[in-house]
């Protein structure tokens, strides 16, 4: 009796300590593949979610199939501080203030993508380094001056900037090595990313006092169908020995929004299968 009443006391314990119900939050590039995952996993955890994105249809995130009067997706280009505001007011008018942000959207240079992105680095575009600055820095900046500035003056809350190893690592580069034509991975990616961490840190500390965590959650390569050469090469490097699944990073984000990270600002969790341990 009393093993029982126990185990159902510690259930409860770890459901309050992660649970969302009543707060709101935002999530952008929800309807990627990795946002489309972060918006269940709140929705779950008992948040109205709020999901930004330039694309609502992007079939990768497939929230169409998500039934929730929880869930409100706002079409919102993050690059505009116009429209940044816009998505906010109609935040504010349906579920009231946010208190968790997911600053999550962001543009990368696939491995098929075009020779004018995956070039030399001597030859590698003005114009790709411009589009990548603006959604994956000043993207989150935005965001950030907005919907973080809103918080921060309304009681706080959870910011949750997302890098990759490849803000904290420069690319191996021979993992692309397979290919036809030479592939680099751009600087211009890697450099935005890194960008991330200090934005994280320099927030955590310019809000003190605020009640406003910000914090980095940095992710591994995760799989998503990649040619069986990108596959076996990045995999080697993993002391897991494979790609993340979609789902494998809605623990963090769980922890880093709730209140089981009270204590944590301006960190960076690093959740790569080990990828950085060499
Ligand atoms: N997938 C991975 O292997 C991986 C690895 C490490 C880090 N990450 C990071 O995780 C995050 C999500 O990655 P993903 O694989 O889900 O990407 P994704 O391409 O599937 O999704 C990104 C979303 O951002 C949206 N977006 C692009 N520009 C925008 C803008 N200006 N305004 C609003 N929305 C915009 C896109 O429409 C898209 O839905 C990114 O920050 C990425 O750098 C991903």
């Amino acid at each position: 009796m009393k093993v029982e009443k126990t185990k159902k006391n510690s259930k409860k314990v770890i459901k309050k300590l992660f649970d969302l119900t009543g707060k709101v939050a935002i999530v952008t590039g929800a309807a990627g593949q990795l946002g489309g995952e972060y918006v269940r996993a709140l929705l779950k955890a008992g948040a109205s979610v709020s999901a930004f994105d330039i694309r609502l249809d992007n079939p990768k995130g497939r929230l169409k199939e998500i039934d929730s009067d929880k869930l409100l997706p706002v079409r919102v280009n993050i690059t505009s501080r116009k429209s940044v505001e816009q998505g906010l007011r109609i935040v504010l008018s349906h579920f009231g203030k946010p208190h968790i942000l997911i600053n999550n959207a962001a543009i990368d240079v696939p491995p098929n993508a075009s020779e004018h992105d995956t070039g030399p680095f001597e030859t590698c575009s003005e114009s790709s380094w411009k589009i990548m600055m603006d959604v994956n820095l000043k993207g989150i900046f935005l965001c950030c001056q907005v919907i973080g500035g809103y918080m921060a003056e309304t009681g706080g809350g959870s910011i949750i900037n997302i890098s990759s190893i490849y803000g904290i690592l420069s690319p191996d580069q021979r993992i692309y090595a397979y290919k036809e034509k030479p592939f680099f991975k751009p600087a211009t990616y890697c450099v935005s990313k890194a960008g991330v961490l200090n934005l994280t840190r320099y927030l955590a500390t310019y809000w003190s006092g605020k009640n406003i965590r910000v914090n980095t959650l940095t992710l591994g390569g995760v799989f998503n169908n990649q040619d069986k050469k990108f596959l076996k090469n990045y995999t080697n490097k993993v002391p897991l020995g494979r790609m993340a699944r979609q789902d494998e990073y809605n623990g963090a984000i769980l922890f880093l929004a709730s209140d089981a990270s009270s204590y944590m600002t301006g960190s960076n969790i690093i959740i790569d299968g080990g990828y950085s341990c060499w």
